[in-house]
């Protein structure tokens, strides 16, 4: 295998290309690994991918643009890598040959414009680009459902989070100007219009990078699925938070440990939120749509104890604006973005002034970024 260098890259004569957006989530946090509805869809922002194919039968060479890094995968020995955004690809390419799907030497730049740690999920970009990349580049014909799952997958195996399908399932299926109402448990879903002109979403990067590996993620999962063990004792229906109610979780107040109660009592709550978020959404009713996103972020900082002191700052600050509508935490939490409903007049004015505030507070620069809901993961022909 000769040295992987920029040089190796020169004249690249691209035979496919792969656009993977980011995603954003109006509403559902933590929902989507206790079977429950998530409101999200992808963005305008977004990691490509070049494809083409190189004489080798199997070494496969990969340059990561943002990273500035290189990776040479050996397709007879695909292994974990200590590098967070190397497992991202080979987690893929690994759940793709255990699909026994016939791999065969390739080359492939990829260039992000995600942030990374952000909570827009630059990780289900990279493996949902690769994941359809691949799919095609070599004609492996597997079904779209199938490289949504493979990619979570390759994230559990690979990287250890024990997230759930909210991710994927937007970064590949979203469609322009549309939020996915998702139901993790059947898959079901429904494309809902966004017509909230003359608002607009406002994300704000706490510069705080959240790790999901870490075990915050996972032992949330535990905690519910913990609950989930002792409720079905007594109700053998029961399978997962999304069948279980506010008062059923009532009767089990005195034998559940006070933080997995709570950690149920949330997940329940914010599956309510999300049907109800979507039905004010239709009816147009910005204002009552705004206020179910406060009382999500409310229940991820004191009931999920997901956020972090300079995300609970944005929230709060927020709540002073009469031009925003609703404002939270978006994603695994721990840091990353606050997701906000803005009106278009004070879009400017609010970012500098938020950004002072947050500066003298914290000593640290806060990003913006205004986002669209787009299209999901294509191919350019
Ligand atoms: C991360 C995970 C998702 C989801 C969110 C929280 O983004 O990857 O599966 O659990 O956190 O809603």
């Amino acid at each position: 295998m000769p040295a992987l260098d920029k040089h190796y890259f020169k004249d690249f004569k691209t035979e496919l290309t792969v656009t993977s957006p980011g995603r954003i989530n109006l509403i559902g946090e933590h929902t989507d690994y206790n079977n429950g509805f998530v409101l999200p869809t992808a963005i305008d922002r977004k990691i490509h991918f070049y494809f083409r194919k190189n004489d080798t039968v199997t070494t496969c060479n990969i340059y990561s643009k943002s990273y500035d890094a290189f990776l040479q995968v050996d397709l007879k020995n695909v292994r974990k890598s200590d590098k967070e955004w190397e497992n991202y690809v080979l987690g893929v390419i690994h759940e793709l040959l255990m699909r026994n799907a016939t791999l065969s030497g390739f080359d492939c730049i990829i260039e992000s414009e995600l942030p990374i740690g952000a909570g827009i999920s630059s990780s289900a970009a990279l493996e949902c680009g690769m994941a359809i990349g691949l799919n095609e580049f070599f004609n492996l014909k597997q079904p779209v459902e199938e490289l949504i799952r493979l990619s979570r997958d390759a994230e559990h195996r690979f990287v250890g989070t024990k997230c759930g399908i909210m991710d994927q399932f937007a970064v590949v299926m979203s469609k322009e100007n549309h939020v996915l109402l998702l139901d993790c448990q059947s898959l079901d879903y429904e494309l809902i219009p966004v017509h909230i002109a003359p608002y607009q979403i406002l994300l704000l990067n706490t510069n705080v990078s959240h790790n999901l590996a870490s075990s915050e993620y996972n032992k949330r999962r535990e905690e519910c699925e913990s609950g989930v063990k002792i409720m079905q004792q007594k109700y053998r229906a029961i399978q997962s938070l999304r069948d279980v109610s506010l008062s059923i979780l009532k009767e089990f107040e005195s034998q559940l440990d006070r933080i997995v109660y709570q950690r149920c009592q949330y997940v329940i709550s914010e599956n309510e939120r999300v049907l109800k978020a979507v039905q004010e959404l239709k009816a147009g009713n910005l204002e009552a749509f705004g206020n179910l996103m406060y009382q999500s972020h409310e229940g991820l900082q004191h009931l999920y104890e997901v956020s972090c002191p300079e995300l609970d700052f944005l929230v709060d600050f927020s709540r002073a604006n009469t031009h925003i509508l609703g404002s939270r935490m978006m994603g695994g939490g721990f840091g990353g973005c606050t997701i906000n409903i803005i009106h278009e007049d004070d879009v400017e004015a609010y970012i500098t002034e938020v950004s002072e505030a947050y500066k003298h507070t914290f000593h640290r620069e806060l990003t913006a970024i205004v986002v669209n809901p787009s299209q999901g993961t294509f191919i350019k022909n």
